[in-house]
């Protein structure tokens, strides 16, 4: 069974969801909006999790025991529910190496990374050794449909929201895995000729790929911010 599928994201009046994020108040909100609804996964993008570990040294002590989990951060404990979702990552490429940080966070009951045919050896060993489940799926890329059917089999994950940038939202979305858009619009211009849209891919030459969405909730939060809701039609 496919699990249902929710993109989420915040972003700016313009449609951007680079450097929106860059406000404390917008950051807090965009988690805390998240935890709203109860999902059983969070599928973040390889590039989302990669930029947030960047400066971070990468691990070398890769067969130290499991770091216990920290506590949610004082204010942040409402942002905890249980069961704690998975934490889901496609990394066919093995780009993370900083599993040990992501271990020690809350907000998950268990990370699992999504690995393709193409994943290299070494870095399944790396996971094995991080106790770190992994499936792999696909060829050169992850087969994110099968991953999805897997993690249903496997986990028993029945709901899924995204924590990603336009790459895998754009994937997920042309092969018509996703069930609802969710997004919180920020009260900002950020400019630009072209910033990362929440719907990326190579560009459009015509009308026949654009995706028809029926809205089904609109809410003004905290100030100026709107949330809304669609669904995929
Ligand atoms: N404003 C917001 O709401 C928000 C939320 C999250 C992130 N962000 C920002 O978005 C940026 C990152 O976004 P991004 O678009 O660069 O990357 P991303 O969506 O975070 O990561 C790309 C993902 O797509 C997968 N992928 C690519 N091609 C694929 C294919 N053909 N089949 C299956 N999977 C495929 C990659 O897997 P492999 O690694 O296996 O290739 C990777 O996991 C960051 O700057 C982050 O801060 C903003």
């Amino acid at each position: 069974m496919l699990p249902r599928v929710t993109i989420y994201n915040l972003v700016s009046l313009d449609g951007r969801i680079d450097r929106v994020a860059e406000s404390h108040e917008a950051m807090f909100l965009y988690y805390e909006f998240s935890y709203r609804w109860k999902v059983d996964a969070v599928l973040a993008g390889s590039n989302t999790i990669f930029v947030l570990g960047e400066h971070e040294p990468e691990e070398t002590a890769v067969e130290a025991p499991d770091p216990p989990q920290k506590l949610p951060p004082p204010g942040t404990e409402n942002l905890i529910y249980e069961p704690r979702p998975l934490l889901v990552v496609p990394d066919s490429r093995g780009r993370i190496h900083n599993w040990r940080l992501l271990q020690q966070e809350p907000w998950w009951r268990k990370i699992v990374v999504l690995c393709s045919k193409a994943t290299p050896a070494s870095y399944l060993d790396y996971l094995g050794k991080r106790h770190i489940e992994y499936i792999i799926v696909g060829d050169d890329h992850v087969d994110l449909r099968a991953a999805l059917e897997e993690l249903n089999a496997r986990y028993g994950v029945k709901s899924v929201r995204t924590d990603s940038g336009g790459t895998l939202n754009g994937v997920l979305l042309r092969e018509g895995l996703v069930d609802e858009v969710s997004v919180l619009i920020s009260p900002t211009l950020v400019g630009g000729r072209r910033g990362p849209s929440l719907f990326d891919e190579a560009d459009v030459k015509s009308n026949s790929g654009i995706i028809q969405l029926k809205l089904t909730h609109m809410e003004k939060v905290r100030g100026d911010f709107v949330w809304l809701r669609y669904k995929v039609a």
